[in-house]
């Protein structure tokens, strides 16, 4: 269920859109269900926003039910009728609980068929249950279940009952479209609630029971902001201790973000304040020094990331050093052993193999050989204001201090740049290239001015 449009998040997107470990709710949702079942059997029930929705989980081959107006969870079941008359069982999933794990749904369906059960909820202990629907069961031994009262309609003892509906359920789909009629709009959202089903069931003799997560944080449900920073801090904080499990040192973990795609090698160490997000792999041996943000990148075995670096859509190979404060944007590779530094900034890169550009430096399209020394404050001018153009710079290349290289434009192998030079024109192998004019020293220039000047003054003051 993932029509609903979250009212209380008070936000444009809908509430299974907002994200948590880097991801949609939903698709934490229909990860876990992907899981338990083949892709083509999972149904997304889409309503508020829907396009939208569909547009961003469309990639998990999910199949997507309508909900044109959102009247309630039960409402959602009532509308998806067609595509579930082909199931004898079908289980129900709440769009906006992430937690959830694929070994829990298997253990609500396992309980659900060895109950012989008409409809089976799961069920979870909270210390603060206030929102959630309480569940009413028989007997507090029993597995069988007489109702569920959502919150605000429970009298003053229920409220004390610490067993919520986690709002995920097992129904025998025959008898769940037999009864789900049965259902009114009876309550303060005059909405049909699915719950209600529990109490619906027991009249009719069916058999309604209830198993208990065993982890009680797997049903929280993002209701709210305050909700779903709480569930993104869950789901980290498992991200940090599994990665830890594997062998990879993280300092501080409560002050790191990595998403729940991330891949780590072992010792690898993670400083405080770090970002690994999307689908980044890093090696083994890695340091990756505080305040760097990562996103969507894979870097080899043994390299320093230096604070401060910002690094996206790139590729960093074994043993280069970055840093601090380099930006990598989309389509930067830097080859093995080589070094980016302060203040550095490349797009559209391949430096080669054991290559610096240590300080200052603006490298955009280019492909830079190995072995090249790009000097402090080298710039790539690869726009002309229409197009973009290419700059080659070959192995062995030494480019002076503050040159500009002026696209398209190519360096030969083993040549140099003198600094302060501007290139505007291929440079062979083998050569010096000198773009600037010449030096002139006037001896004696600063003296004479000065001596002119004070000759003035003595003349006013007469
Ligand atoms: C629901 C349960 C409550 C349970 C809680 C657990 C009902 C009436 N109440 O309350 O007992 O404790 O979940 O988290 O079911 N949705 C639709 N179509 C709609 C309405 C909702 O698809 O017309 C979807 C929502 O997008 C959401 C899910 O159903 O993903 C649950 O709806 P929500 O409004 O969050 O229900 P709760 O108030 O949390
Ligand atoms: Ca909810």
């Amino acid at each position: 269920m993932a029509a609903g449009k979250g009212t209380r998040l008070k936000s444009k997107l809908p509430k299974v859109l907002h994200e948590v470990g880097g991801q949609p709710l939903l698709a934490h949702v229909i990860a876990a269900a992907s899981q338990v079942v083949p892709v083509q059997d999972v149904f997304a029930i889409i309503g508020h926003e829907a396009e939208l929705v569909r547009k961003a989980l469309a990639h998990t081959g999910v199949n997507f039910v309508l909900q044109k107006e959102q009247r309630g969870t039960g409402h959602a079941l009532m509308v998806s009728a067609e595509p579930l008359a082909f199931y004898d069982q079908v289980i129900v999933l709440s769009g906006d609980a992430p937690l959830i794990t694929s070994q829990t749904i298997e253990k609500l369906a396992d309980f659900h068929s060895s109950h012989r059960a008409t409809m089976t909820l799961l069920t979870a202990r909270l210390e603060d249950p206030s929102g959630y629907g309480r569940v009413i069961r028989k007997s507090p031994s029993s597995a069988e279940v007489k109702a569920i009262v959502e919150q605000k309609k429970l009298s003053r003892s229920q409220e004390k009952i610490s067993e919520i509906n986690a709002g995920f359920y097992a129904f025998d789909v025959k008898s769940l479209y037999r009864y789900i009629a049965k259902i009114d709009t009876d309550n303060p959202h005059g909405e049909f609630y699915l719950t209600d089903m529990a109490e619906i069931f027991v009249k009719a003799k069916e058999k309604v029971v209830a198993v208990e997560a065993a982890d009680a944080y797997e049903v929280l449900g993002g209701n709210t902001r305050a909700d779903l920073s709480e569930i993104d801090q869950q789901m980290r904080a498992t991200k940090c201790r599994q990665l830890m499990a594997e062998g990879v040192t993280i300092f501080y973990p409560q002050t790191c973000v990595i998403d729940s795609a991330v891949e780590i090698g072992p010792d690898t160490i993670v400083e405080p304040f770090v970002q690994i997000l999307g689908d980044s792999r890093i090696g083994a041996d890695c340091r990756i020094r505080s305040y760097s943000v990562i996103r969507n990148t894979h870097i080899e075995d043994g390299v320093t990331v230096r604070p401060g670096c910002i690094v996206e859509d790139s590729h960093v190979k074994n043993r280069a050093v970055l840093g601090p404060y380099s930006h990598l944007r989309p389509g930067s590779e830097i080859g093995e052993g080589a070094h980016v530094g302060n203040f550095v900034e490349t797009k559209k890169v391949r430096l080669g193999k054991g290559s610096k550009a240590n300080h200052l430096t603006y490298l955009g399209d280019a492909e830079i050989g190995e072995g090249v020394n790009v000097g402090a404050g080298t710039i790539t001018c690869n726009y002309d204001g229409v197009h973009k153009h290419k700059t080659i710079i070959e192995d062995g290349v030494f480019v002076g201090s503050d040159s500009t290289l002026v696209a398209p434009v190519r360096l030969g192998k083993g040549s140099y740049v003198a600094a302060a030079s501007c290139v505007t024109y291929d440079v062979p192998a083998d050569s010096l290239a000198i773009g600037r004019s010449r030096q002139i020293t006037k001896e004696g220039w600063v003296k004479q001015r000065r001596v002119a000047r004070q000759a003035n003054a003595a003349s006013e003051h007469k």
